[in-house]
This record gives structure tokens, C-alpha cells and sequence, in this order.
């Protein structure tokens, strides 16, 4: 059972691509199950700084094969942008492979994302506008174009009906619905030639390949991106992506059957951030949020857009490690709160008068649900670019404890900086 999965288990942007390459020593394969170019996986390393958005944040390593998988949405020109940029970074791209079976991000679905964005005003879900929601209606509805069918876009015959079809319908919602430009058939099916053949060599079955690569004993790193609470059914609805983030998804969206994977690593930051609407019980609107965002600069790694900040969720964040039976928990960004006079932990909502331990379903109920706190006394000593847990001063590894009771989940690894070498290994995680 040689795949391992990290996910999100907050609201995304947990150190998701920090904890990815820093594990991808050990694995052979680093792959994406869910997501599109929404996500946003920052990785620093003697090249410079990486976002990276579509490919898997182990390409870093020579001898990892990174594979999107079929449950990804691809744009295209976004895929060869970033391939462009990590080449010319003299980072080798040539061990990456994308599945036949992922859905085309195309120009309509972008300007659909920011249409119905901007339509909706108030009720705005706060998107990454990437086109990702749209993207996933089509595949969901069945009229998608997927990336195999890049393979075959020369063939006028069978392409061009399918994309004149799927046309003919935005540009009647962009025209009719929201005043907008519409799409020319000649251009998009211009762009989709030339991405055909720069595409091609990368395009393969990767189910097989995944399947193929677990009987035979290789590893298999499970990248997740967003963030449980994110997920489509068991998120914030309708604050959520388009996707399930959570472990669920993996296996759907790479095409391996479940006991393929044998532990599931919950990334957690040791305290919230959420990016876009929906209640964030815990949120700081005050000088401490401002000073946490400053000083752990929280703004999206995607649309640069600052990050709420809250304090750590414990009600959340035992939800999502049931959701996802995380079998260890990844903590980073200690270091954020190194300094602070004291550090609070949310153990409850208050909601109409009553202490509640679960998170509702309804997010008009979570808006009025108020967090009550347990607060701890803050560290004078640094944790940052710590690599031993006896480094960390005594009422941080007290406050680690508490977050590690209030999942519910042994906090294996804790990460001390935005740097692979900035990690502590607490116990040895992979193999519970
Ligand atoms: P992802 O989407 O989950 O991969 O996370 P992002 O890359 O969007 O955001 C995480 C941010 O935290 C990035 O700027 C990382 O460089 C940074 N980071 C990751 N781990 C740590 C850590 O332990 N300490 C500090 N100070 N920064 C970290
Ligand atoms: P990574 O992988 C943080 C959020 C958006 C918005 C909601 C829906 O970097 O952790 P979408 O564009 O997906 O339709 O937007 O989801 N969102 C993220 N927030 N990190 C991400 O990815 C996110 N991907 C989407 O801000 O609230
Ligand atoms: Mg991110």
C-alpha cells in the first residue's frame, strides 16, 4: 500500500506544496486528484520561489514522475506557462504526465467564472475566477471537452461539432444573461490546435500508470490542493470549490481503488486562514488579525487577494480529520505565533446560548455560531527554522499538545519556515 495522501485540512493554503517536496525525497511519483489552476502551492528552494498552480510540487526532484490527474480541470495556456517557467528555471519537465481523461479549462469558463461572480454581487462566493466552477458544470454536465480529445483536434470532424455545440451554448449565456463578448469558434479552435501539439507528449492513461505503479511496490505522493472545508459536499456550501479536496476525492480523481492508500497526512496551519466569502467562526477583524497577515504575509499565492485570519478552529478541524481519517497531522507555520503575548483556541461554538462541539451543515446557522476560546500563554523563544522538537519552548510544545488532543491525530511533523530544511520530524509519520 504504497500511496501516501497530504490534504488540506483547513480552508487551503495550509503549506500543502512545502510539505509536498519536502516528503518527495522518498517517492516516485507526486501526483493531483482534484483542483485546477485555483490552487496556489508555494515552494522555495535554491531555484527561487515557486506558486505553483497545475504541476505537482515534487517536480523538484529529479527522479519524481508528476502526474495531473484525471480529476483535475487543465487550462491549457496556464499548464505551458508554468511548464515554460520552471524550464527556464532549469527545472526538467519532461517526467510530468497529464490524463487523458482531465477536463479542459477553456476561455469560456473563465469568463463565466468572473461573469457570474460579478452577477451575483452580495451573495459573490469570492472565486479564484479561474474558470475552475464552469469547468467542473461541464464535466458534471456531461458536455466537457477533456484533454484526450486534444490528441484527436486536428480530426475537423469529430472536434469541431463538439466545441461548436459547447459554443453556441456560452455564448448564448455570456451574450444573453450577462451582456457579455462572445467567443469566436475560429480562435478557440486555433488555440486548441496549437495546445494539441504542444501538449501531446505530456498526455497519457495515468490511471494505468498510477495502478501499475503501486502493484510494482513504487511510492506514491497524493497532493492535494484547497482544503477539506473547501470540499463541494462536505464544505462551507456554498462557499466551497467545485471539487472534493478531501481524501474522497483522490481516489476518484486518479482512478486507484482505496486500499491503495495507505495514510492520509492532514495539513493544518497553526491557526486559520480562509481566502473569498463564508463564515470563518474564528476570524480576527482586528489589530491581531492585521498583525498575523502582515507578518506571515497571508495573501493568496494565486490572486494575491489578503487572507482573513483567524485563530486555530479545533471544532473544524476534528471534523475534518474524521472526514478524512487523517492518520498523522502536519503542522505549519508554528513560527507565525512565535512572539505573540498569548495564543487562543477555539474548543466550541456558542450558538443560541448553547455550547455546540459540530459544525453545522447550514452556513446562515455557522454564521452565528461565536467561538469559545482557551487561551494560552505565548513563547519569548523563536520556533522559526527549528528542526528538533526539544527546541521548541515549553508553551509552544503545551499548545502543539492541545491542538493534537483537540483533532484527534498524533502531530507528526511540525514545520518551523517556508524552507524544506525548516521542518521537525516528531515522530516517524508514514508508516502508522
Ligand atoms: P498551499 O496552497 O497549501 O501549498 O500553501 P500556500 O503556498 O498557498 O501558502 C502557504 C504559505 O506559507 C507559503 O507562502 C509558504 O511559503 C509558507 N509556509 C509554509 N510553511 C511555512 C512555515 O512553517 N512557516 C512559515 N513562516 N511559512 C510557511
Ligand atoms: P490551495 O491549493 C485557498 C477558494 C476561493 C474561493 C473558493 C471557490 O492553494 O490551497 P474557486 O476558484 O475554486 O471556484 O473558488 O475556494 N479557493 C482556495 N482558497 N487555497 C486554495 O488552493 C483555493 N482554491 C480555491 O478563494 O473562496
Ligand atoms: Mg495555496
Amino acid at each position: 500500500m504504497p500511496g501516501y495522501a497530504v490534504i488540506g485540512g483547513q480552508w487551503g493554503d495550509e503549506g500543502k506544496g512545502k510539505i509536498v517536496d519536502f516528503l518527495s525525497q522518498d517517492t516516485q511519483y507526486v501526483v493531483r486528484y482534484s483542483g485546477g489552476n485555483n490552487a496556489g502551492h508555494t515552494v522555495i528552494n535554491k531555484l527561487g520561489q515557486f506558486a505553483l498552480h497545475l504541476v505537482p510540487a515534487g517536480i523538484f526532484w529529479p527522479k519524481v514522475t508528476c502526474v495531473i490527474g484525471n480529476g483535475v480541470v487543465v487550462d491549457p495556456g496556464v499548464l505551458l506557462e508554468e511548464i515554460a517557467t520552471l524550464e527556464k528555471a532549469g527545472v526538467n519537465t519532461s517526467r510530468l504526465l497529464i490524463s487523458d481523461r482531465a477536463h479542459l479549462i477553456m476561455p469560456y469558463h473563465v469568463a463565466l467564472d468572473q461573469l457570474e461572480e460579478r452577477a451575483k454581487g452580495s451573495q459573490a462566493i469570492g472565486t479564484t475566477g479561474k474558470g475552475v466552477g464552469p469547468a467542473y458544470m461541464d464535466k458534471v454536465g456531461r458536455v466537457g471537452i477533456r484533454v484526450g480529445e486534444l490528441l484527436d483536434v486536428d480530426n475537423e470532424e469529430v472536434f469541431l461539432p463538439h466545441l461548436d455545440h459547447v459554443l453556441k451554448q456560452k455564448n448564448a449565456i455570456i451574450t444573453k444573461v450577462y451582456g457579455g463578448e462572445p467567443f469566436s469558434l475560429a480562435e478557440i479552435y486555433q488555440k486548441c490546435l496549437e495546445w494539441g501539439d504542444l501538449l501531446r507528449p505530456y498526455i497519457q492513461p495515468t490511471e494505468m500508470v498510477l495502478q501499475e505503479a503501486i502493484a510494482s511496490g513504487d511510492n506514491v505522493l497524493i497532493e492535494g490542493a484547497q482544503g477539506a472545508m473547501l470540499d463541494i459536499d462536505h464544505g462551507t456550501y456554498p462557499y466551497v470549490t467545485s471539487s472534493s479536496p478531501s481524501i474522497g476525492g483522490a481516489y476518484t480523481g486518479l482512478g486507484i481503488p482505496p486500499q491503495s492508500i495507505a495514510g492520509s497526512l492532514g495539513v493544518f496551519k497553526a491557526y486559520t486562514t480562509r481566502v473569498g466569502g463564508g463564515p470563518l467562526v474564528t476570524e480576527l477583524n482586528d489589530a491581531t488579525g492585521d498583525k498575523i497577515r502582515e507578518l506571515a504575509w497571508e495573501y493568496g499565492a494565486t490572486t494575491g487577494r489578503p487572507r482573513r485570519v483567524g485563530w486555530f478552529d479545533g471544532v473544524a478541524a476534528r471534523y475534518s480529520a474524521n472526514l478524512n481519517g487523517f492518520t498523522s497531522i502536519v503542522l505549519t507555520r508554528l513560527d507565525v505565533l512565535d512572539g505573540f503575548p498569548s495564543v487562543k483556541v477555539c474548543v466550541g461554538y456558542q450558538l443560541d446560548g448553547k455550547v455546540v462541539d459540530r459544525i453545522p451543515s447550514n452556513v446562515a446557522i455557522l454564521a452565528r455560531c461565536q467561538p469559545v476560546y482557551e487561551e494560552f500563554e505565548g513563547w519569548d523563544q523563536p520556533t522559526a527554522s527549528a528542526t528538533e522538537m526539544e527546541k521548541l519552548p515549553p508553551n509552544a510544545l503545551k499548545y502543539v499538545h492541545r491542538l493534537e488532543e483537540l483533532i484527534g491525530v498524533p502531530i507528526d511533523l511540525i514545520s518551523t519556515g517556508p524552507r524544506r530544511e525548516e521542518t521537525i520530524v516528531n515522530r516517524p509519520f508514514i508508516k502508522r
